[in-house]
């Protein structure tokens, strides 16, 4: 875990504006920055930055956050890898706590590991560029096979000399150490001696999706070589094939943007592709699709489209990977590329518009491609279309969402021309069947987990609230504690009756707008319900109450709790409106005036909410005989007293 204090010091060092500056051209306006939302394909500017809050805001999309958000969104990084992204950028040493030394250790050897694939990264493209062997043999064979210079340099595709051990000696020269590069397979070590493993290959680096050098792949150049045509790194702390995918780091951004990734089999397809404008693209080379790989793509899009040579081993492929893709609860199609074809020869004798047409055209949903597949040269035979029948809805059967699943299966009878009931009684069986295999998995899970992880389980799964008024309330009430914690009124009710515009005199008191809520919602006991609202107001009385100040909205931006984050950043980027009043004819006297009264009134409509739903609450559980408490009728009494003196205040006011 990274400590506080360092995560502290990165917020606290980074510049919003700066590091979003890095990804988005922005234009001063005003005290904000303005540009382009880079999750949109906007004209207009709708992208603000708030250096003065440390928030940004799309109102394209809707998101919001602070600088550590916008890299969880942008990149896709995950909490602690936009925390490292921070600090690596504004040299801040990450604290760690709970680690032992041992695994201190493991994290500064893979980093080892990755700075090793780094240097051999740039020494492979170097060769390419500068070196005259390099030029000649590595340059001149992607110029050959079509590559731009462009396209050269996006992919940072290199050159590995003959000769046993030319980089490794020169990157033990370098200072790297033989334990390193034998690690990440870079160098075969054989008792003395030592060779390289990638000798006379143009090489293909693979990186991480944060372009991290995770491994590469080297290609022969030689017709006659009788070694395989391409050779990968081996698998290491770094590099785990099944969960890598080619081209991701170029690719993730397009992904994002066209909602949807085209999956090809290899490194060529990838970059042809990219170079013929179809930029949405990666490979999971020399692999068969993995669950790993799958969701490596869901953190972009839910639409995956796999792009398969026509050939057997194609279609075999392409069947595996759609019940896989069904099963992560995504989207998929397939194009099937004519025998003889993979998507890299098409890319290279096609026009690009040849291309996107094609694409287009031939992109099935997963439905009519095996409706296709099963059904050809069967002349109408009613055994192989009941057989058809049956292989659709088995890959149906894994989609988790019912509701898609009803629509496939009305598709797929009416591509059949069967009856659906039919269809879907053999989906009912098939379900059940399924159902029941995971229940007896989760069984066998439950016993093994602890009593509290279970009930953490139960309450992640409670219900949303967000449609309930009572959100309306309680996140009006946030707002207000977030904005105006700060702003002091006279509260007491006497103070209704004067006039508001004169001095008030020296015995009144004054309290503060987050005192009067949280002693309010004290005093009676009342707790908000939606989770994130209720861990804001948590934080504001915990901090109340042990260090005696008002918490400020930067203590919630912090990313740890995107949910929450997201809920804070809206409420302090539109203040409470004025325009509920003017609707209502009522034009306070001033906005001071306004402010006491909406504070006054939210806290009298929350209470009104929540106690009315306490008391439905404990009605329902009684006329059930589900709660045998014996006091509940005399909490629901007084919860009416309560509910009745409310109304008769808010009427007071309104
Ligand atoms: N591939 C692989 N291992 C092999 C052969 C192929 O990983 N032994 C992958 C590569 O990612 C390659 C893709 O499959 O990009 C396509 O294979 P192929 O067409 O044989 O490779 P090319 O480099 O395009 O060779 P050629 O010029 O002969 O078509
Ligand atoms: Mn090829």
């Amino acid at each position: 875990m990274i400590t506080q204090e360092t995560i502290q010091k990165i917020m606290d060092t980074a510049r919003i504006e700066e590091v979003i500056g890095d990804f988005v051209t922005l234009k001063k306006a005003g005290s904000n920055f303005k540009g382009l939302s880079p999750f949109s394909n906007e004209r207009t500017p709708s992208f603000m930055v708030s250096p003065a809050k440390q928030i940004f805001k799309d109102f394209s999309s809707g998101k919001g956050g602070s600088v550590v958000t916008f890299l969880m969104e942008h990149e896709q990084f995950t909490y602690p890898e936009a925390l490292r992204f921070l600090a690596k950028k504004y040299n801040i040493e990450i604290v760690e706590t709970g680690q032992s030394d041992e695994e201190k250790a493991k994290r500064d050897a893979r980093e080892s590991l990755f700075l090793v694939n780094q240097f051999a990264n740039e020494y492979f493209q170097d060769q390419v560029w500068n070196n005259e062997t390099g030029r000649s043999i590595g340059l001149s064979y992607f110029k050959e096979r079509g590559f731009t210079e462009a396209t050269i340099r996006d992919f940072q595709l290199g050159y590995s000399h003959e000769g046993y051990e030319v980089f490794t000696q020169h990157a033990l020269d370098k200072g790297y150490k033989l334990e390193y590069l034998e690690q990440v397979g870079l160098t075969k070590v054989d008792g003395e001696r030592k060779m390289d493993r990638f000798r006379g290959r143009v090489m293909f680096p693979i990186l991480s999706h944060t372009g991290r050098v995770l491994g590469f792949g080297g290609r022969v150049l030689r017709k006659d070589a009788k070694t395989a045509k391409y050779l990968n790194s081996p698998e290491s702390d770094i590099y785990h094939k099944s969960k890598i995918l080619y081209g991701v780091f170029q690719a993730k951004q397009a992904i994002a943007r066209a909602d949807e990734c085209f999956l090809v089999e290899g490194y060529t397809d990838v970059i042809s592709l990219h170079q013929a404008g179809v930029k949405n693209v990666v490979a999971s080379s020399g692999t068969a699709l993995t669950v790993d790989q799958i969701l490596l793509v869901k953190r972009f899009t839910r639409n995956i489209t796999l792009l398969y040579d026509g050939d057997p081993a194609g279609i075999k492929a392409s069947l595996r990977g759609i019940d896989l893709i069904l099963e992560q609860g995504m989207h998929v199609q397939t194009v099937l590329f004519p025998e003889g074809e993979d998507p890299d020869s098409f890319a290279r004798s096609n026009s690009q518009k040849e291309l996107t047409d094609f694409l287009q055209e031939e992109k099935h949903n997963f439905l009519r491609f095996k409706a296709e597949l099963l059904l050809s040269d069967t002349h109408g035979d009613p055994l192989a279309k009941a057989k058809a029948a049956r292989e659709m809805v088995q890959s149906i059967a894994l989609i988790p969402d019912e509701l898609e699943r009803t629509a496939y299966i009305q598709e797929t009878a009416r591509m059949l021309d069967m009856e659906e009931r039919i269809l879907f009684s053999e989906l009912g069986q098939i379900r059940a069947g399924k159902l029941e295999k995971e229940n007896q998995q989760r069984k066998r899970e439950e016993r093994g987990l602890k009593q509290d992880e279970v009930m953490k389980v139960v309450e992640q799964a409670a219900p949303q609230l967000e449609d309930d008024i009572l959100f309306v309330q309680e996140r009006a009430l946030t707002g207000l504690l977030l904005n105006h914690g700060e702003t002091s009124f006279n509260f007491s009710p006497d103070f209704d009756d004067t006039n508001y515009e004169e001095e008030p005199s020296e015995t009144v008191e004054e309290e503060s707008i987050c005192e009067y809520i949280l002693t309010e919602l004290l005093h009676d006991e009342l707790d908000f319900e939606h989770p994130q609202l209720r861990s804001i107001l948590h934080h504001f009385i915990k901090v109340f109450n042990e260090e005696e100040r008002i918490a400020k909205a930067e203590e919630f931006l912090r990313g740890e709790n995107p949910e929450r984050m997201h809920l804070v950043v809206d409420l302090i980027s539109d203040e409470p409106e004025l325009h509920d009043w003017k609707r209502k004819r009522i034009y306070p006297p001033d906005k001071d005036a306004y402010l006491r009264n909406y504070t006054i009134e939210s806290v009298l409509r929350f209470k009104e909410k929540k106690t009315g739903k306490l008391i439905a609450q404990i009605q329902d559980d009684l006329k059930s005989g589900k709660n045998l408490n014996p006091d509940a009728l005399a909490t629901a009494q007084q919860l009416t007293k309560l509910k009745i003196e409310i109304n008769k205040r808010l009427n007071r006011i309104l």
